[in-house]
């Protein structure tokens, strides 16, 4: 977002100009912005056989899968939802990554028949795999690292009390089960957590990786999962990708040369890709003075972005209604019947109703967070390429509400 002519604008498209088009709230995406962070990451990690496999979840919009696709990613889906949404957008079975969780054996096969490739978590699983496809089926294994690591205890997920993966103490275990059904597995998998910002932390999840991988034959791929840490607030950083390119490069070719085999390196991340593309523009309906504050009520709220309630997520806001005048201190809240504090304390130009707000970082597990709680309505959304502003999905309506209900006719 940069400011031009007196307006905030991408990529030379005015962000009050795209409300008065198409309303508010409105989640507003910068293609050029995902692109530049995927040549990013493909550049950080040039001199090793890279895949990105981009976290679905994150944002899954079928025209950012396409972009992801234009851009040469491939993706990594969590439920069998997502993989057909992937081959819907026109990913090939075997661009596609399945990482499910607690999922029945039956999703599995949908999966195995669809044709993507699959990373098992559990050693229940392995066996049920086992017996059903032998060696047929090449597969993946998710491995629980035991890292504590993530900007939240929310999203830290390779610690020892995580329900994901196979913890790497069971290592010893699934290679009884693998070498029992002759299971065919061409890749290991860790994923530590979200929002990490350390290279070392990289590094130790891929040394884990290693040590394991020296325990099979015919592996294809490693998979580090995704991770990377991005700014939410003034004075934040993002994780160093070059570093953790690097670094992480380095290691991972002198494993594969032990190996005796050019191994691919594959990460899924959602946050890196897409986070900083996306704005949520919001409406003031009421600026309202207590005693102790003075809130901004906007018409949307927890169900439209659930990260600030859900992890405590610092997102910076701007009122882009004012580019001059003096500043004040809010506390921007949504219009739920909840305790739905966006942002608290926040110094703002001078808010009036009717402003117009952009709540940052907005790209990753925004939209793909949202509900209908309170029977409000899901917002619109927008992708801007190629200095063109185009509406990707439609606001919801009214009918969108009553739809899959049924009247039983009390
Ligand atoms: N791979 C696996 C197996 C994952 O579970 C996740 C995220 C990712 C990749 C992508 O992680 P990322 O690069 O986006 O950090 N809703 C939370 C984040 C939950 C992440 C869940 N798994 C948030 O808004 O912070």
């Amino acid at each position: 977002m940069e400011t031009k002519d007196q307006q905030y604008q991408i990529q030379g498209v005015s962000l009050i100009e795209l409300t008065n088009q198409f309303g508010t709230p409105l989640y507003v995406y910068d293609g050029q912005k995902i692109l530049d962070q995927v040549k990013q990451l493909q550049d950080a990690f040039s001199t090793v056989k890279l895949k990105i496999k981009y976290a679905t979840k994150a944002l899954s919009n079928i025209n950012i899968l396409k972009l992801m696709k234009k851009a040469g990613t491939g993706v990594d889906a969590v439920s069998i939802e997502e993989v057909r949404l992937c081959l819907h957008a026109g990913f090939a079975p075997n661009e596609i990554m399945y990482t499910p969780n607690s999922v029945s054996f039956e999703e599995i096969q949908e999966a195995v028949a669809l044709g993507v490739m699959i990373n098992i978590d559990n050693i229940p699983m392995l066996e049920h795999f086992g017996t059903y496809y032998g060696h047929q089926v090449p597969i993946c294994i998710r491995l629980n690292p035991h890292i504590l690591a993530g900007g939240n205890a929310k999203i830290s997920v390779g610690h020892i009390d995580s329900k994901f993966g196979i913890s790497i103490l069971q290592l010893k275990h699934v290679l009884k089960v693998v070498e029992a059904y002759d299971l065919n597995v061409i890749g290991l998998h860790v994923h530590t957590g979200s929002d990490i910002l350390d290279a070392e932390v990289f590094l130790k999840g891929a040394e884990i990786l290693f040590d394991a991988a020296r325990e099979f034959k015919g592996l294809k791929f490693l998979d580090f999962g995704g991770g990377f840490k991005v700014a939410y607030k003034p004075g934040d950083i993002s994780t160093d990708i070059k570093e953790v390119g690097n670094k992480v490069s380095a290691a991972f070719k002198n494993f594969c040369q032990e190996y005796g085999s050019d191994l691919e390196i594959w990460f899924e991340p959602g946050k890196f890709l897409v986070s900083e593309s996306g704005y949520l523009l919001v409406k003031t309906n009421v600026v309202k003075s207590t005693p102790a504050s003075t809130f901004v009520g906007v018409d949307s709220g927890l169900n439209h972005l659930i990260r600030p309630m859900m992890y405590d997520a610092y997102h910076s806001v701007v009122n882009i209604s004012r580019l001059e005048g003096p500043e004040r201190v809010y506390t921007i809240v949504g219009y739920i019947c909840e305790t739905d504090t966006i942002a608290a304390d926040r110094k703002l130009k001078e808010v009036k109703e009717g402003d117009i707000l952009a709540i940052k970082n907005a790209g990753a597990y925004g939209f793909s967070m949202s509900s209908n709680y309170n029977s409000r309505l899901r917002p619109a959304e927008v992708l801007i390429l190629d200095g063109k502003a185009h509406l990707i999905r439609e606001r919801e309506t009214f009918e969108d509400i009553l739809r899959h209900q049924v009247d039983i006719g009390l």
